[in-house]
Order: C-alpha cells, then structure tokens, then sequence
C-alpha cells in the first residue's frame, strides 16, 4: 500500500470517534512496519551479498557451536551444501585436525566461547571435506556479541593455504639448495689448500718412510752379521773352526759403512716426525668433518670463540700469506645456536676478508659481550666497498669476483642464518681502507650457560 493511497484513506476516515483514531494509529504502525521489513530485507540482501562476495570461507554458528549460516567458499572447502550443513554442529560440518599427528583440534566455537576473544587456529591444522579431500588452513573465529554483551555465537573464517604451504615449501628448499650451493664452492674454494697442507705431511712422511726403508735393510745387514758372528763362536767353542774375530772386523765394517751411529741418532726423531705428520693430517681430516657436518641446522649450546677458532683454522690456507691475523677473544658465554651454520658465516667473511687483500695486509678478529648481545668482528684492510654498493652486498649472487673465486652467495646466506638466529650482520667500510663485518647474536638468558673463557691459543700452525 502507497503512503498516498493511505491518506486517501485517512481522508475518508474522518470520523473522530475513538475507533478512528485507534485506526489511525494502527495504520501508522503499519506503515512503519512496511518500512522498517523494507529497509530490513535491503540490510539482509546486502549482508547475504557481502557475505557471498567475502573470498574467505565464513561459518556462523550460535553459542551452541549449531551452524545457522555458511557462505559459498565455506561450502566449497566443506563438501557441505548451506542447506544440509544448517542446524548441523560445527564439529560435523568443519573437521580439523593436526596434519602431523591427525588428532582432532579443538572446536573453534569452544574456544571462543571459553577464552571470550578472537581466536586463530594452530599451525599445521588440516580441513577434511565430506568427501574427505584435505587441504591446510588458516582460520580465526570471533564471538558474536548482543548488545548485552553476551555471546550469541561464533563467526568463524577461514582459507585454503595449500598455495601458500607449497611456495613456502619451495622457499625453504631453494634455501636449503642455496646453503648447500655456497657450502660447496666454499669448500670447493678450500679443497687446494686443504689439499696443500695435507700434501705437506703427507710428502715428508713418505719420505721419512724411504729413509726408514734403507735403515731397516742396513740393520738387517747389521743383524745378518751378527748371526755369522753367533754362528762362528758357537763354532769355535765346540772345538771346530770358527773364527770370530774375522766377522768382528766384518761387523766394524759394515757399521761404518752404513754410519751406524747417524743411523741409530737418527731413528727416533724420523719416526716421531712422522707421527707428528699423521697427527696433522688427522687434525685436517677431523676439520674438514666438523666444518662439513650435515647436522648444520641443528641447535645446541656452542660457544662461538670455538666456533671461529675452529673456521680459522679450516681458511688458515686461504689467508696465511696474506695477511697477518690478530685474535682477540672476549669471555662470552656458550649460547643456543646451530654452529654448522655459524660456522658457515665466519668462513664466508674470512674467506671475504682474505680476498678484499689484494697483496698484503692483517685480518682482526674480535669476540666480546655488549648489552646482552655476542660481537664477532671481522675486519680487513682490504680494499673496501664503495658506499653505492653496500646495499647490494647482501643481494644473493652480487659479487664484484672472477667467475670461480665468487658466487655471490656468501653474504645473502649469512644474513639469511643471522635472521634465524634473531641477530644481525653489520657492516662499515671505506674504501681502500678497509672493512668490518659484524655479526650480532642475542643472549637470551634461558638457553645461556656461562663457561669460563678458554685460554686464547694460536691454532695455526
Ligand atoms: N671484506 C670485504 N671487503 C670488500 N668487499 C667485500 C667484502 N666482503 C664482501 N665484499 C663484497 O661483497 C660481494 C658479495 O660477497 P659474497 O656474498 O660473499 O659473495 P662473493 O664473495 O662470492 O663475491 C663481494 O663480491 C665483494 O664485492
Ligand atoms: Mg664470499
């Protein structure tokens, strides 16, 4: 009925009796009504398109957990059509578990309603449709407050985040792929000089082995002789002829002639050289292990003095004829951390350090605590970066090397493990002058046990 329509009416209801008036009211309520169903079904219309046009999943429960409403997204991630899935419990229709252990997670609608807020689903929860096709999600679910501020019930959003998990899963392999990358050309970088130092024992220990080869069959000479000379008392003693003192002088000349007296000098320090030369090669090989241990990413308490000490002595070919190095280490305490990655970032920015050295110069190293944070610096006085190119360092595969002496890598890596362990990678540098690299690494209090600074002892040899 059109408001002109009702006042045609109210024209001819001019009675003013008391049913009129009556009427009259009545008729304004009325007309109220109708405006207030229209104005209510626009509201309603434009709620239901909002809610359909939401590209997240939405289910609204009441304060039972029972479903009153669910858009199309949600009825798409279900399996679950609005009309079946309606008066249904959340439980039935949203199935959620934890993809690791498929146990059931807790019912959105029960958390919300015991804790009284916003909530968001774990990590790791998996939806199972009605058809029992999984997908990760994320979810959050708020409570529906009256004006009262009673909860009436639930709103509960979601999404499918399997894209997302799988360019995570990708980030994290490329990664990985990366470390392994910047690991080998490192280890590539050290293979000639580790091959060159253990060239070394291993050449002296050869020859110290000839040596040894020609003592022996001179002794045995010796030792033949000796035999005769056994042979020709026992002789002489039972009455036959034997004659001792002519293998005697035998004996006198064959220790001469092999130098007897060098030769017995000489024994013992070839034979401890030679010990000395595996134990070195050992302690390479034992290096070369922990630098390359696979058990990279690991945690556990390490103290980071050692850590350097150890990358010191894997580079020390790289930079012995470089530069000079001056270690000073400060007493810091042992803290949670992954040393085969750590490890990594001391080799790459000695390595860096060594090769920002075109001729000749010194490599500082400096370990000390400052505002509940670890300091390892690592300076040079190489050639230094020029300011314009400082942003870039980080950038992976920036390198101003030859094809073969730089990936790029080293840097970007570095930062990346720096993140993960809540520390930073600092830099300052001057050209020509030279550069410090700082790397920052947080105390926290929890997983710190102190251990007594050990003593500061060159390594190198
Ligand atoms: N100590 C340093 N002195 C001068 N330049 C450096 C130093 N460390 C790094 N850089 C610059 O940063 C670049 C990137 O380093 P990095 O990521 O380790 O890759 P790469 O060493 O393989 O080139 C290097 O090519 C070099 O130009
Ligand atoms: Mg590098």
């Amino acid at each position: 009925m059109t408001s002109g329509k009702m006042d045609e009416i109210m024209g001819l209801i001019e009675a003013k009796d008391e049913l009129g008036q009556i009427t009259h009211s009545f008729t304004l309520l009325i007309q109220r009504l109708q405006e207030e169903c229209a104005h209510t079904q626009a509201n309603e219309a434009w709620l239901s398109t909002t809610l359909r046009s939401i590209g997240d999943a939405v289910i609204v429960t009441d304060d039972q957990g029972i479903i009153m409403l669910m858009n199309d997204v949600a009825q798409l991630l279900t399996g679950w059509k609005e009309e079946d899935a309606r008066g249904k419990v959340l439980s039935e229709v949203f199935r959620i578990v934890f993809d690791a252990t498929r146990h059931p997670v807790e019912s959105p609608v029960t958390k919300v309603m015991r804790e009284d807020t916003v909530v968001g689903l774990a990590d790791h929860t998996l939806l199972i449709s009605k058809s029992g096709a999984e997908c990760p999600i994320d979810d959050s679910a708020a409570p529906i407050r009256e004006r009262t501020g009673k909860i009436s019930g639930v709103v509960l959003v979601f999404r499918d985040v399997t894209e997302r998990k799988r360019a995570e899963d990708e980030q994290q392999h490329l990664r990985a792929q990366l470390l392994q990358n910047d690991k080998m050309a490192g280890v590539g970088q050290l293979a000639a000089g580790v091959a060159h130092e253990i060239n070394n024992p291993i050449g002296f220990v050869r020859s110290n082995l000839n040596t040894l080869q020609e003592y022996v069959s001179d002794l045995f000479a010796l030792i033949k002789s000796y035999e005769r000379l056994e042979a020709a008392t026992t002789a002489k003693l039972e009455g036959q002829s034997g004659q001792p003192e002519v293998v005697l002088v035998e004996i006198a000349n064959i220790k001469q002639k092999i130098g007897y007296d060098a030769l017995a000098a000489d024994l013992d320090p070839l034979l401890t050289e030679s010990k000395d030369g595996i134990e070195r090669v050992r302690e390479i090989v034992k290096n070369l292990k922990e630098f390359s241990r696979v058990d990279q990413s690991t945690h556990k308490h390490a103290d980071i003095n050692h850590c350097v000490k150890s990358t010191l002595h894997m580079v020390w070919n790289e930079l012995k004829y470089k530069a000079e190095i001056n270690e000073d280490y400060g007493a810091i305490p042992e803290i949670l951390c992954s040393p085969g990655e750590l490890n990594q970032v001391f080799m790459n920015l000695l390595v860096n350090a060594g090769q920002a050295i075109a001729d000749k110069g010194s490599i500082g190293i400096r370990t000390f605590v400052k505002d509940k944070t670890i300091f390892v610096e690592i300076s040079d006085t190489g050639c230094g970066i020029l300011p314009q190119n400082v942003a870039r360092i980080f950038e992976p595969f920036y390198t101003t090397k030859d094809v073969g002496k730089g990936t790029g890598l080293g840097l970007s890596i570095s930062y990346g493990i720096e993140q993960k362990h809540k520390g930073r990678l600092e830099v300052e540098s001057t050209v020509d002058h030279g550069t410090t690299f700082r790397v920052c690494l947080p105390i926290e209090e929890s997983t710190v046990t102190y251990a007594a600074c050990p003593a500061v002892e060159s390594e190198q040899t």
